[in-house]
C-alpha cells in the first residue's frame, strides 16, 4: 500500500486508515448481492454497503476523536433541503468530519470499477484534511492544508493546459432531475469547445483526477459537501482552482461546482455561465 509522505499519528492518519479499511471491505462486496433501495429519485441509489461503510468510518473516527462532529451522506435525509440544513452552521463546528462512504454507488451496483471513499475534516468551516481513496486501483489521494497533496506518496500538481481546446474535462449526470437539465445544457455548450469529455461517475474521483493533472477540469450541478470537500483541498493543494458556477471561491455550502487546473478556470466558468443563463431563459 501507499505510504504517504504526510500523516503520522494524526487526523490524516485516522482518515487514511478509515478509508483504507472501508475501501477494502467495499471491494469484497463488489458484484455480490446487496439490498438496493431508492432515495430521492429512481436514479438515486443506496445499498447496505453504503450504510455499512459509513458506520465503519464513523466508528473508527469517533473512537479516536469522540468530541468531533460527523456528517456522512447516509446520515442525512435524501434531497437538497436536508443537506442544506445539515451544512447550515458548519462555521460553528470546531471539528467536523465530512464523509461520502461510497462516491459512485451506481457504478458499485453495476460492477463498474470506478468509485471512491471521500473523507474531509473541516475546522470551523475550513477544510484542513482531504482524502479520496480508490479501492479498485489502491490509489490514495491525500491533502493537508498548506502541506501539498500527494498520490502514491508523490506530490501532485494540476495539468498545464491553458486553452479549452486542449482540455480534457469531466462532468456527471446528477441524480436529481432538476439538476440534470441545466447540467445537460452546459454539456452541450462545453463539448464543442474542449478536446473531449469524460464522465466516470464519481465526483470525488473526478476532483482527485483534476488535482493529479489527469483532467483539466470538472463541473457538476447539485453536489454536496461530502462529494466535494476532500477533492477541493486536493485541487487547492495541487495548484488548481475550485469555485461555484459564478466563479466565487469554494466553501462547504457550494453545490454547483467548477474545478480546474486554474489556467482554464475563467474561460471554463464563462462557458458554463453562458449555458446556465441560456437554460434559464428557455425556462
Ligand atoms: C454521486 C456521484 C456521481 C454524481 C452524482 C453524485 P453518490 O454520488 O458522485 O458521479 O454524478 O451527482 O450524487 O450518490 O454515488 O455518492
Ligand atoms: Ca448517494
Ligand atoms: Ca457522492
Ligand atoms: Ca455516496
Amino acid at each position: 500500500r501507499d505510504v504517504p509522505a504526510i500523516g503520522g499519528k494524526s487526523f490524516t492518519a485516522v482518515a487514511i486508515n478509515s478509508a483504507a479499511k472501508a475501501g477494502e471491505w467495499i471491494k469484497t462486496k463488489l458484484g455480490k448481492h446487496t439490498t438496493l433501495n431508492l432515495k430521492y429519485s429512481a436514479q438515486d441509489l443506496v445499498t447496505e454497503v453504503d450504510k455499512g461503510a459509513e458506520t465503519m468510518i464513523r466508528n473508527l473516527i469517533m473512537t479516536h476523536f469522540p468530541h468531533h462532529s460527523f456528517l456522512g451522506e447516509e446520515g442525512v435525509q435524501p434531497g437538497p433541503e436536508a443537506s442544506e440544513r445539515a451544512l447550515s452552521n458548519v462555521q460553528d463546528e470546531e471539528y467536523l468530519w465530512i464523509v461520502d462512504p461510497v462516491d459512485g454507488t451506481t457504478n458499485f451496483v453495476h460492477g463498474f470499477p470506478f468509485f471512491s471513499v471521500s473523507i474531509a475534516l473541516a475546522h470551523k468551516g475550513e477544510v484542513i484534511v482531504g482524502i479520496v481513496y480508490d479501492p479498485m486501483r489502491d490509489e490514495l489521494f491525500v491533502a493537508e492544508k498548506g502541506k501539498g497533496a500527494y498520490v502514491h506518496g508523490q506530490r501532485m500538481s494540476v495539468s498545464e493546459e491553458a486553452d479549452l481546446r486542449e482540455s480534457l474535462v469531466a462532468t456527471g449526470f446528477p441524480a436529481d432531475p432538476l439538476m440534470l437539465q441545466p447540467n445537460l445544457q452546459q454539456l452541450q455548450a462545453i463539448a464543442p469547445q474542449v478536446r473531449n469529455i469524460r464522465s466516470g461517475g464519481s465526483a470525488a474521483l473526478h476532483m482527485a483526477y483534476v488535482a493529479a493533472g489527469r483532467l483539466s477540469g470538472f463541473w457538476e450541478q447539485g453536489l454536496n459537501a461530502w462529494d466535494l470537500a476532500a477533492g477541493y483541498l486536493l485541487i487547492k493543494e495541487s495548484g488548481g482552482r475550485v469555485s461555484d458556477m459564478a466563479g466565487e471561491p469554494y466553501h462547504l455550502g457550494v453545490r454547483h461546482v467548477a474545478a480546474t487546473n486554474g489556467r482554464i478556470h475563467d474561460s471554463f466558468v464563462d462557458e458554463l455561465k453562458k449555458a446556465g443563463a441560456a437554460s434559464r431563459t428557455e425556462g
